[in-house]
């Protein structure tokens, strides 16, 4: 089969983990007999430098063009003025916005290998394999009036946050899709105690509840499931929340599987289940742009190589290729190669290049 992809490098390590994730998906292309073309486009600093905006219009145009996006990583010191006109993280939301990717999958695996490299007990993250389904495009990180201004007695400001039925529901419901291939436990996340969007969360995920008489469904408090997350992550399976508790959810869960840079991630327009095996969406890995380490051919390329696989079995409905990636990546971990990051005594160390290529070939030997 034939897809385009829009690759979006961005800034810092952007464009040498997207380059390994690439030579993965060529290499699954001449493996599998499909084809996959890339278009190119410019996001975050690297695009504010070159046109005065974080998200040109012909990116996001490209991007609606294609089947699937792969992302590298946005922003850096260099655009970091507080008072600057744009911010490079303003491409990536509204990328999120243009794109409709309302759906951010997030999942986070203790990998047994790597049990050393956490800062948490190994009998605490050993049996962690949760999926944390955010929304992306509403509640405060979109709600208006969204502003700060001044008055007679100083300076004030304010954020919205604002969800609709529809909004609500299509999230949930991508929730119980993912349980219902894993291991049918859904916790849905929120603040129901004191805010009346979660109020109506929490109304609606009970009657889609009805629909999924196979899951079971909890509701957890956003500040319990924070502190659950560190005392028994064994728990969860897949959690379902909104936008900035998701965000916020998401960078501790990550610590639980070691390094950031393992983590992938997938931002869908739909809502994926065992009928709907193509969506469109965004990949992207969790960690930032590392502008610290960028070009020094030592980030890690798992997360965004993983979230290859994600858009392989998303948006392509290729799931033995997906599998096939990520056994490979398993496969070149168990052989003890490492890059910096999740580095230990006895490891072998590699680069960002090695790394993706060890993969490739792990791929073609299958
Ligand atoms: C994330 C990031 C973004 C977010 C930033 C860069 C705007 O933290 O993807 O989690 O807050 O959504
Ligand atoms: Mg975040």
């Amino acid at each position: 089969m034939k897809f385009t992809i829009a690759i979006l490098a961005g800034d810092g390590v952007g464009p040498d983990v997207v380059n390994e994730g690439q030579r993965v998906l060529d290499t699954v292309g001449h493996h599998f007999d499909h084809k996959f073309e890339y278009k190119s486009g410019f996001i975050g600093g690297i695009a504010i430098d070159k046109f005065g905006t974080a998200l040109p219009d012909e990116a996001l145009e490209m991007c609606r063009k294609c089947d699937a996006v792969l992302l590298g990583a946005v922003g850096g010191p260099k655009w970091d003025n507080p008072n600057a006109k744009t911010r490079p993280e303003a491409g990536l939301l509204a990328l999120r916005k243009g794109l409709k990717l309302f759906a951010n999958l997030r999942p986070v695996k203790m990998l047994h290998m790597l049990e050393d490299s956490t800062t948490l007990k190994r009998a605490v993250v050993c049996n962690v394999d949760m999926i944390v389904v955010r929304e992306l495009t509403g509640g405060l990180y979109f709600g208006k009036p969204q502003k700060q201004w001044s008055t007679s007695r100083g300076r004030r400001a304010v954020d919205t946050m604002a969800y609709s039925e529809r909004e609500i529901e299509r999230i949930i419901r991508v929730g119980f899709e993912l349980a219902m291939s894993r291991r049918k436990k859904l916790t849905s996340v929120d603040k129901a105690n004191v805010l009346q969007t979660s109020r109506l969360w929490r109304q609606i995920a009970g009657e889609i509840a009805r629909e999924y008489p196979q899951i079971t469904m909890d509701n957890m408090l956003v500040d319990a499931c924070a502190m659950k997350l560190i005392k028994e992550p064994s728990y969860f399976d897949v959690i379902v929340t909104e936008n900035m508790f998701g965000d916020i959810l998401t960078d501790e869960a990550s610590m639980l599987a070691g390094s950031m840079g393992m983590l992938p991630s997938a931002s869908l327009a739909g809502i994926p289940s065992a009928k709907n095996q193509r969506t469109f969406g965004l990949y992207e890995p969790i960690h930032g742009s590392a502008p610290d380490i960028a070009g020094m051919n030592i980030a890690n390329p798992i997360a965004t190589i993983l979230s290859t696989a994600m858009m392989l079995h998303y948006s392509f409905g290729l799931p033995e290729e997906a599998a096939a990636v990520e056994s490979a990546v398993m496969q070149v971990l168990d052989e003890g190669h490492r890059t910096m990051d999740i580095m230990t005594e006895g490891m072998k160390h590699v680069g960002t290049d090695a790394k993706g290529k060890l993969i490739s070939e792990r791929i073609r030997k299958r």
